[in-house]
C-alpha cells in the first residue's frame, strides 16, 4: 500500500503550480527524471482550462514508489495521475496526431464541420479535446474523467470538463452526442468492464453518431529483452483481469452493444528508427513503463533503486536489431440510425 495524500493537498501540490504556465516549466524541469518530449514542452506553457463540476466521490491520491495514483477502490486503472504522467499524455497526444494524420478518422470530419456535440471519455489532461475544440469552434465538447488531471482554470469556451466514471451512469441524457472518443483504456478496464463502458457510450450516442476508440498492441516484436519486458507487462495486465489485445477485439465488442463497426486503422511505430516521430513513440513507451514502475518491479525481480538502470537498458534494447515495433489502432463504429 502507498501513502495517502489528500485531494486538497494534491491539488495544491500538483494542480495549482501546474496551471500557472511560467512556474510549470521551471517546476517540471527540476522535478522530472524523464527527458522532456519536444511537443509536451511546447504545450505545457498553454495548458489551461476549467472544470465545471466537482464530484465529491473523487478520492485521494495514493503514492507508490514516489508517484501519485488515484485511490478509487473499485478501479483497476494502474497509471499515475501526477504531473509527470500529464507530460507523457500531452507528448503522446501530439505523436498520435502525427501518426494518424489528425485527431479523428476522416469519416467523422463532415459531422464536425456541421457543428456537433462531442464527448471524450477518460479525457486525462484534456489535450485531445482542447486541440479539437480549437480546430472546430462551432462544436460543443465535453471531457469526462474520474481523476482530476484536466485543467481547472481557463479553457476554450466550447469545452466543459466533468468528473465522471464511465462504469457508472454518465451525467448525460440518452442520444446526446454526435461523436464519442475513448482513448487508451486498456490499462483502465477489466475485460468484462469493456461491455459496460461500451453500452454506456451507445446510450449517450445519437442514432448515426460515431464512436472512435484508440488502443495499442503489446511489445511483442523486438529482441529477446524487449519480448521479455513485453511478456511481463502482459502478465501484469492478465493478473489484473485485463485483455492485452483489446485493440483487436473492439469490432466484436462494438457489435455486441449494437454499434456498427466501420473500420480498423492499424499503424506501426518503429522504435529503432531515428526520425522524430518514432523517437517520440520510443520516449512514450519508455515512460509508460516508467509510470507503471510500482507494478513492474516485483515481476521484473528488481528493487526500485535499480529501475532507472533497467529503463535505460530497455530504451537501448528497443533500438537493437530487429528493432522493436509497437502497433496502435483506431477502431471506428457508428450507432445505427
Ligand atoms: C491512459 S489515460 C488516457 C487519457 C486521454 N484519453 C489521452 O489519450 O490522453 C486513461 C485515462 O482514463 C481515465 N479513466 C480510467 N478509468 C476511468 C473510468 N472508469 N471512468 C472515467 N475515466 C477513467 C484515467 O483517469 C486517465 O485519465
Amino acid at each position: 500500500m502507498g501513502n495517502k495524500v489528500s485531494t486538497a493537498s494534491r491539488k495544491h501540490r500538483l494542480l495549482a503550480p501546474l496551471r500557472s504556465s511560467s512556474s510549470l516549466t521551471t517546476r517540471r524541469k527540476k522535478k522530472n527524471k524523464q527527458s522532456p518530449s519536444p511537443s509536451s514542452t511546447a504545450y505545457s506553457t498553454t495548458t489551461t482550462a476549467s472544470s465545471i463540476s466537482s464530484n465529491p466521490s473523487i478520492s485521494d491520491s495514493v503514492v507508490r514508489q514516489g508517484r501519485a495514483f488515484h485511490n478509487i477502490s473499485d478501479s483497476i486503472y494502474w497509471l499515475p495521475h501526477d504531473d509527470e504522467e500529464i507530460d507523457r499524455l500531452v507528448g503522446q497526444h501530439f505523436a498520435l496526431k502525427a501518426l494518424f494524420e489528425g485527431n479523428v478518422a476522416k469519416e467523422v470530419l463532415p459531422t464536425l464541420e456541421k457543428g456537433a456535440k462531442i464527448l471524450d471519455v477518460g479525457c486525462g489532461p484534456g489535450t485531445w479535446i482542447m486541440d479539437l475544440a480549437t480546430e472546430f469552434p462551432g462544436c460543443e465538447f465535453y471531457g469526462i474523467d474520474f481523476s482530476d488531471m484536466f485543467p481547472s482554470d481557463i479553457r476554450p469556451p466550447n469545452v466543459q470538463f466533468l468528473h465522471a466514471n464511465v462504469l457508472e451512469r454518465l451525467p448525460f441524457e440518452d442520444n446526446t452526442f454526435d461523436f464519442v472518443n475513448m482513448r487508451f483504456f486498456m490499462l483502465a478496464l477489466r475485460h468484462e468492464e469493456w461491455l459496460i463502458a461500451l453500452k454506456e457510450i451507445h446510450r449517450v450516442l445519437k442514432p448515426g453518431g460515431f464512436f472512435q476508440s484508440l488502443e495499442s498492441g503489446m511489445m511483442d516484436r523486438g529482441n529477446d529483452f524487449c519480448l521479455w519486458v513485453g511478456g511481463i507487462f502482459m502478465n501484469v495486465m492478465r493478473e489484473r483481469g485485463q485483455e492485452p489485445y483489446i485493440a483487436f477485439k473492439l469490432k466484436e465488442l462494438m457489435e455486441q452493444v449494437n454499434i456498427d463497426f466501420i473500420k480498423s486503422d492499424q499503424r506501426d511505430t518503429y522504435l529503432s528508427k531515428t526520425d522524430q516521430l518514432n523517437r517520440e513513440f520510443l520516449w512514450d513507451i519508455v515512460n509508460i513503463v516508467r509510470s507503471a514502475q510500482p507494478f513492474l518491479t516485483g515481476p521484473l525481480g528488481i528493487t526500485p533503486d535499480k529501475f532507472p538502470q533497467f529503463l535505460k537498458r530497455f530504451e537501448h534494447e528497443c533500438k537493437q536489431p530487429p528493432g522493436a515495433q509497437w502497433l496502435i489502432a483506431i477502431n471506428l463504429g457508428q450507432k445505427p440510425f
